[in-house]
This record gives C-alpha cells, structure tokens and sequence, in this order.
C-alpha cells in the first residue's frame, strides 16, 4: 500500500467557489427531491445498493437527516424544508420524552443538528425543550469514577465500561445546555470528559484508538481497543476524523492550548495516510494498492474539523487547513458526489458504516454505501466554504 506525499497533496487543485456553490445547490436540490420519500419518518443509517429505505426515528442517526434539512433549508429558503424540519423536531421531542432508543451517548449526534439547529435557525421552543432534554438525560451516562460518558450499553456494566472517540461531537450538546440554562453541571462534564477521552485515545504517533476502558471497579485506565477500526493497534478512518473534528471543537470550548498540539498531530497523521485521491479507505492502515472499501465521510468530517479550527489559528495556519480542506472537498465533489438521483437517494457514494475483519469486533453493513453522516459533513463541510456559517454543535 502506498498513501500521498505532502507535496503531492499540496499540488493537488482546490475547490473553487463556484464550484462550492453548485455543489451546494445540487445537494440541496437532492435533499428536497427526496423529502417526499420520507415524509414523516426518516431514512435508515445507511443506504443498500445506493437507496435509503424509510425507517422510524431510531438509532443514532436521524438527527443527520434533520441537519440535513436545515442546512438545505438555509442555502434555499424554502417553505417545504422549514415544514419538513420542524415535523421532525416533533419527533424528536416525542423520542426523548418517551426515552424510545435514547439509552446511548449519541444523544449529541441526534440533537445537535435536528433540535440545537431548528432552535438556532427558528427559534422552536420544541427544538429548545427536546435538545435540553437530551442533553440532561446524557449527563446520567458520566461517570464520577472514571471521569467519562459511558458510550454504549447498560450503565456501569464491566463489558460497556469504557468511552470512545465519537463522543467529542456529543459534548457540544451539553455545551449548548450549560449556556442556554446556566447550569455549570453541564460544562463541568464536557470538560472532564474531554480531558479523560484525549488522555488516552491519542497514541504517541497520534494515530488513534477508537475505544478505551477503565476499571469497572476503581475507574483507573485500563486499555484501548478498536470496534469499526481493521485491528487494534491501527487507525480507523473515521475515528481519526472524529478526533480532528473532536478537537477542534474542544478548543472552540475549552480554549485549552494543549488542543492545538493535538489537533495539529491527529490532523498530520489523517492527511499522511490518505490515497492519491484524498479519500481515505475505511481503516487508514490501507493505501493505494489496496482492495478496501474507502470511506468517504472520514474526509468530510476531518474537513469541516480543519475549516472549525482555522478560526482560532493565526493567518498562515488558517490557510494552510482551510487549503487542505478545500482539496479534500474538490475530490469528494467530483468523484464521489451523487449528481443524478437515478443513481443513489444519498449525497456522497463510497462511504464505509462498519466492515467487520477477522481483528475487530462490528457487525458488517453499510460497506460502500451511503450514509447519513456522510452526507450530512458533506453539506456540512460545504456551507463552512459558500458562508461565515452559525454551526449546529
Ligand atoms: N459514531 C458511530 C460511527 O461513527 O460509526
């Protein structure tokens, strides 16, 4: 396997704002086409030969299908998507209030971008009420011992006892409560979660672990351990864009220095292990040569990570990640964008949910699919570019 060189990178061309724009409006156009098709409910995770299927709102990842909305809702203006977007902040706040499938620290990636947004772009009382629920019912999953959010399962149990590096895109969830009631609880749990999870899943080469344990009885750090990642010691794709999205968020709330350092080395070891073409495979073991499934959100995520944290660097810094950024988004656009509905109900083709291998321990779906985070980070990551842009976490 072989992965880009920085020079190559650097040569590689960016993506002009025309060019943002009219992917922009082609995402949004897809967006409202495909409203119809599931109305009143919401697509599964993942596509299967391309196609979402309608579901219910459960698992983790309807609030991506609200974001979604609100972002092509933003770029268009349309009364059909600020209908769609509010009827789905009822439904989120019938999923809290019933505690239907809410036994999970992915409460932030469900409220943030449906509830936090729709109240940020209209002021929804439903949106308020829902995401402050939300936020509440995941502060019950910190535990004092350890100083983490327990990510998945029954609370306090052995085999569940540990965090894992997607929680960092929950915590804006809580930040949002903290400021919107005043209450410190809320802050006070982002922070120690921040510092415990970056403690101990950024390895010395800054590659990655996706999940980590602690002692079920003292709370003490005990391992590090992949599920979606190829094997234990590598790097899973989207958990490193996790943790470059991760901490930049962290710093926009923590303003902690030590976040800079670590964002700059998490960020160098994603952009040294990518393909020729920028997009990396699903595991960042894998190279050019490699029969592996990629997966393509794993660059719209690090990319919208890189445009967050240009905010706070100096000119020079700014300009290197927000170039990055718009490379890593001029191939997504041209090569792996959906552009005609007849192929795909999704936005972005080759992306990779969870590819079991004889060293992990996930399940196998959403190979080479489509998938609702991935397409929303790449609207996500588009907007960041076509306008100063009020984010959702
Ligand atoms: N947060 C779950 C995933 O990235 O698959």
């Amino acid at each position: 396997m072989s992965w880009i060189g920085h020079g190559e990178l650097m040569e590689k061309a960016e993506i002009l704002p025309q060019e943002v724009k009219e992917a922009l409006d082609q995402a949004a156009e897809l967006v409202t086409g495909n409203l119809p098709g599931f109305r009143g409910g919401f697509p599964k995770a993942y596509s299967e030969n391309g196609f979402y299927e309608a579901g219910e709102n459960v698992d983790w990842t309807t609030g991506f299908w609200t974001g979604e909305v609100w972002l092509a809702y933003e770029h268009t203006g349309k009364m059909e998507l600020l209908q769609a977007g509010k009827q789905q902040m009822e439904s989120f706040l019938q999923r809290i209030t019933e505690k239907r499938d809410v036994e999970t620290h992915d409460l932030g990636f469900l409220y943030s971008p449906s509830c936090v947004a729709g109240y940020k772009l209209t002021k929804s009382d439903v949106g308020h009420k829902a995401a402050l629920m939300a936020a509440k019912e995941l502060t019950g999953r910190f535990h004092e011992k350890g100083e983490f959010i327990q990510a998945w399962g029954p609370l306090g149990t052995r085999e569940n006892y540990r965090l894992i590096i997607d929680c960092l895109l929950n915590l804006p969830l809580l930040y949002w409560a903290a400021e919107e009631t005043g209450e410190e609880r809320y802050r006070q749990v982002a922070d120690k979660h921040i510092h415990t999870a970056l403690s101990h899943v950024i390895r010395e080469d800054f590659s990655t672990w996706h999940t980590f344990f602690f002692d079920w009885e003292t709370g003490a750090p005990d391992h590090g351990a992949t599920c979606q990642g190829y094997r234990d010691g590598s790097a899973w794709s989207r958990g490193q864009a996790w943790g470059v999205y991760g901490l930049a968020i962290g710093y926009r709330y923590t303003r902690c220095q030590e976040y800079i350092k670590a964002f700059e080395g998490v960020t160098a070891y994603f952009l040294s292990h990518l393909p020729e073409d920028l997009v990396p495979f699903w595991d960042l073991e894998f190279g050019d040569g490699d029969d592996q499934p990629r997966d393509s959100s794993a660059a719209s995520i690090a990319a919208c990570g890189m445009l967050e944290m240009s905010k706070y660097l100096d000119r020079a810094q700014a300009e290197y990640y927000q170039g990055i950024a718009k490379r890593l988004m001029k191939a997504l656009t041209e090569k792996y964008a959906v552009k005609d509905p007849a192929v795909s109900n999704g936005l972005v083709l080759h992306s990779t949910y969870s590819n079991h291998s004889p060293f992990n321990t996930c399940n196998h779906y959403g190979v080479d699919e489509c998938n609702l985070w991935g397409d929303y980070f790449y609207m996500e990551a588009l907007t960041r570019l076509y306008k100063d842009w009020q984010m959702y976490w």
